[in-house]
Parts: C-alpha cells; sequence; structure tokens
C-alpha cells in the first residue's frame, strides 16, 4: 500500500516537472491587456513617431509619476489603475524600444487616433486603428515564436483587449474648415465609424480575442476643447457635437449586442464615459470636484486651447494648482483623479448603466 502511493507520487512528481519543461506554461492569474485606441489610453507610443500630439513634457504627468511620460494627464490613465487592479504591471507602449516579453500584453494606442483613416491623418500622423491591428499581427508572431501555438493562442483568447475609440472622428467635423458634414449624413458618418471598429473587433476575435473592454463617446459638447469650437459659444455645452456622440453611443451599443450573438465566445464590457462626465459634469461636489467648466491647464477661454506645456505653436498658458479639483487636466483630457474614478467603476460596478453586461473583474476571471 505505501509502495502504491510511493509510486502514486512519483508518478504525479514526474508528470508536473514534464508538464513545467515542454509548455512555457503562465500562472492561472496571468492577466493580460492589449490596449488600442486614442489619448485615452495611449501610454507613450506618440513618444516615437513624428507628431505634435504628445506629452512628453512638463506639466504632464506631474501629480502621480513624477515625470512626463507621454499620457495626456497630470497621472495615470485608466489602463494603468485598471492594471493595478488585475495585479499586472502596467503595459507598456508598443513603440517604446527593447520590449521582448508580450505575455502581459503591450498598449498600441495613439494619441489622435481614430477608427477611420483620415481623422488627423494630416493634421498630426497618429497610428491609425488599421495600423494599430498590422503592429497586434507583430506582436502575435512574435509570442507564437515564444510560447508555440497552442500557448500563443491561449494567452490571446483569455486576454483583455481595451479599447477607446472614436471622439476624434467626432470632433474633426467641427474644425473650422472641416467638409465632413457637408458631405455625409451624421447617421453615414456615425456608420462608417462603427462600422471600422466592427471590423477591427472581427479580425481581433479572428485571432482569438474574446474579452472585450470599450469606452463610449462621453458628453464631447462640455469638453473645453470642444465648447471653443462652438463658433456661437456662450459658455454652455456644444449640444451638436454632443449629439453625435449620443448617435454613436446607442449604435455602439446595438453593434455589440449583434456581434455578441453572431461571434461565439464573444464576450464584453461597455463602459457608460457619457453618463460618467455628465454625473461629474452636473454634480461635481459629490465626486470631490470644483471645477468642471475650465480645464487644469492651457490658454484661451475655458483653457479649452491645447496650449499645456506651451509646446504647441502657442507658448503661453496657465496651470491650476490642484489639478484634484479639476475633472480637465487639459483642454481634451481628463485629470488622473477622474480617470483613477472612471477605472474603478469599469473595474468592478454592478449597475449595467455604469459598465455592462458585465464589469471588468467579472470579464476577466470568466
Ligand atoms: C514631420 O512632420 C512634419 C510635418 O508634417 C514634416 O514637415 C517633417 O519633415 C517631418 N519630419 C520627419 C523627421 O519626418
Ligand atoms: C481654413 O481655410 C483657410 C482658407 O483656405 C486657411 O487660411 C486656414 O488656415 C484654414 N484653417 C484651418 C484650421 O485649417
Ligand atoms: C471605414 O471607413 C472608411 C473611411 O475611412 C469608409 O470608406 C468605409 O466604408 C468604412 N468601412 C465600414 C465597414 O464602414
Ligand atoms: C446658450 O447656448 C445654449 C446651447 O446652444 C442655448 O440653449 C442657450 O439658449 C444659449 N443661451 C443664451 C443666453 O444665448
Ligand atoms: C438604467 O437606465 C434606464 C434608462 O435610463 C432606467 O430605466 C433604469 O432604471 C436604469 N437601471 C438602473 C439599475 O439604474
Amino acid at each position: 500500500m505505501a509502495n502504491l502511493r510511493f509510486h502514486i507520487i512519483l508518478f504525479l512528481l514526474c508528470t508536473s516537472f514534464l508538464t513545467l519543461i515542454s509548455c512555457h506554461c503562465l500562472p492561472e492569474n496571468h492577466v493580460t491587456l492589449f490596449i488600442f485606441g486614442d489619448s485615452i489610453f495611449d501610454s507613450g507610443n506618440n513618444n516615437y513617431i513624428n507628431t505634435t500630439a504628445q506629452a512628453n513634457y512638463q506639466p504632464y504627468g506631474e501629480t502621480y509619476i513624477k515625470y512626463p511620460s507621454g499620457r495626456f494627464s497630470d497621472g495615470l490613465l485608466i489602463p494603468d489603475f485598471i492594471a493595478e487592479y488585475a495585479k499586472a504591471p502596467y503595459v507598456l507602449p508598443y513603440l517604446q524600444p527593447g520590449i521582448h516579453d508580450f505575455t502581459y500584453g503591450v498598449n498600441f494606442a495613439s494619441s489622435g487616433a481614430g477608427a477611420l483613416v483620415e481623422t488627423h491623418r494630416e493634421l498630426l500622423h497618429p497610428i491609425d486603428l488599421t495600423t494599430q491591428l498590422r503592429f497586434f499581427e507583430d506582436v502575435e508572431k512574435q509570442l507564437m515564436q515564444k510560447l508555440g501555438d497552442a500557448e500563443a493562442k491561449s494567452l490571446l483568447s483569455k486576454a483583455v483587449y481595451l479599447i477607446s475609440i472614436g471622439r476624434n472622428d467626432y470632433v474633426v467635423p467641427f474644425y473650422p474648415n472641416s467638409t465632413v458634414l457637408q458631405t455625409y449624413s451624421k447617421e453615414e458618418y456615425v456608420g462608417m465609424v462603427i462600422g471600422n471598429l466592427t471590423v477591427t473587433i472581427k479580425e481581433l476575435y479572428e485571432k482569438g480575442g474574446r474579452k472585450f473592454g470599450f469606452l463610449n463617446v462621453e458628453r464631447l459638447g462640455c469638453i473645453p476643447f470642444v465648447k471653443r469650437l462652438d463658433q456661437r459659444s456662450n459658455g454652455s455645452c456644444f449640444e451638436e457635437a454632443t449629439a453625435l456622440a449620443e448617435l454613436h453611443n446607442r449604435e455602439l451599443s446595438l453593434a455589440l449586442q449583434e456581434l455578441e450573438r453572431q461571434l461565439k465566445g464573444f464576450k464584453y464590457t461597455n463602459f457608460n464615459f457619457y453618463s460618467f462626465l455628465s454625473e461629474r459634469i452636473n454634480n461635481p461636489s459629490k465626486y470631490g470636484f470644483n471645477e468642471v467648466k475650465m480645464a487644469c491647464c492651457g490658454s484661451g477661454q475655458y483653457r479649452g486651447i491645447l496650449s499645456c506645456g506651451g509646446r504647441r505653436g502657442v507658448t503661453d498658458y496657465e496651470l491650476c494648482e490642484n489639478p484634484n479639483e479639476y475633472v480637465f487636466f487639459d483642454a481634451y483630457h481628463l485629470t488622473g483623479k477622474a480617470n483613477k474614478q472612471l477605472a474603478e467603476l469599469m473595474w468592478s460596478a454592478t449597475d449595467p448603466n455604469v459598465t455592462g453586461p458585465h464589469n471588468l473583474r467579472t470579464l476577466i476571471n470568466l
């Protein structure tokens, strides 16, 4: 009897040893995050491309990280907080030289990018969503070489794909010389944005992606930068811009429900960025803010000119004393404090009107 037990233990030891040497098995709770989109998520890719959409100078980064990393905020971004909650390392920007380990994922987001390749192409030359997908294919290849096809496929299917896209597509039509709304109806234009996003999601699904996290588009007309684009601005939000965001958000919800029906195993969380921002604009003190109309850093009306740091043509700018009192750090981006509040809700809120059908914590463990 003792002998049999000994043999069983020996057998178990051998098989687990063989498993260890035969695959690069990652621990059960290993979290992989692939990040796509715009400046809401860009942790520094634009530092490595020829663009003026960069934030790698002071006062960006002044609050939490103590150096200007390229994040458009005084503090951390939403994916940074999410990585913290998931007990994973901060996700590195894909273009940062010298990254060899992609098993924790990587960040492809690029400030200025939209779902449409034309968005900011001439003005900022960001890495558009399609190019971000090509970069992802390169990472997929490297993971297959490192882990083998089966293990790489397993990693890609357990990974979470976070995507923040659309706001830039919906700001461009309100630039003074834009002809977008003469060329397309609002419905057509939103249809193109959602169409291109859907194509991206389907390609990621084809490569094994199953778990997705989205932000819908915030109440665009209340952002200082966008308020300034209103020719007749009288201090209130620019409702015509908000209307495009609302149309997008309705179409996005429908598109995601449709994808869930079409694609077996497709699961997602869609964070209601729109109501998140609305809530804080309507009741700032409830959330610990006391300035929601004006940005902390910038110049002009509402500090709505994107001149924070003085490196983008306009050298003069104002900087508030305490970014934690503000929702907007610069004319177009949230403070680290607001980002943290958003990430917390996206991670663990149980109200489907806040984030649904799953929250990220549940999604990761599914
Ligand atoms: C960067 O872009 C600017 C403006 O589009 C262009 O004039 C310049 O030549 C580019 N620089 C490099 C190094 O490609
Ligand atoms: C708009 O067009 C005018 C005339 O063609 C040009 O001078 C101006 O620079 C343009 N403005 C922008 C923001 O592109
Ligand atoms: C994607 O966007 C382009 C414009 O950049 C548009 O012509 C095309 O129809 C869109 N694709 C889909 C599937 O909507
Ligand atoms: C200010 O603009 C808003 C939105 O366009 C409008 O509803 C409101 O009547 C305007 N107020 C004044 C005083 O013009
Ligand atoms: C979610 O929003 C809808 C429509 O605004 C509302 O009817 C419903 O009560 C809300 N649900 C929760 C749980 O707050």
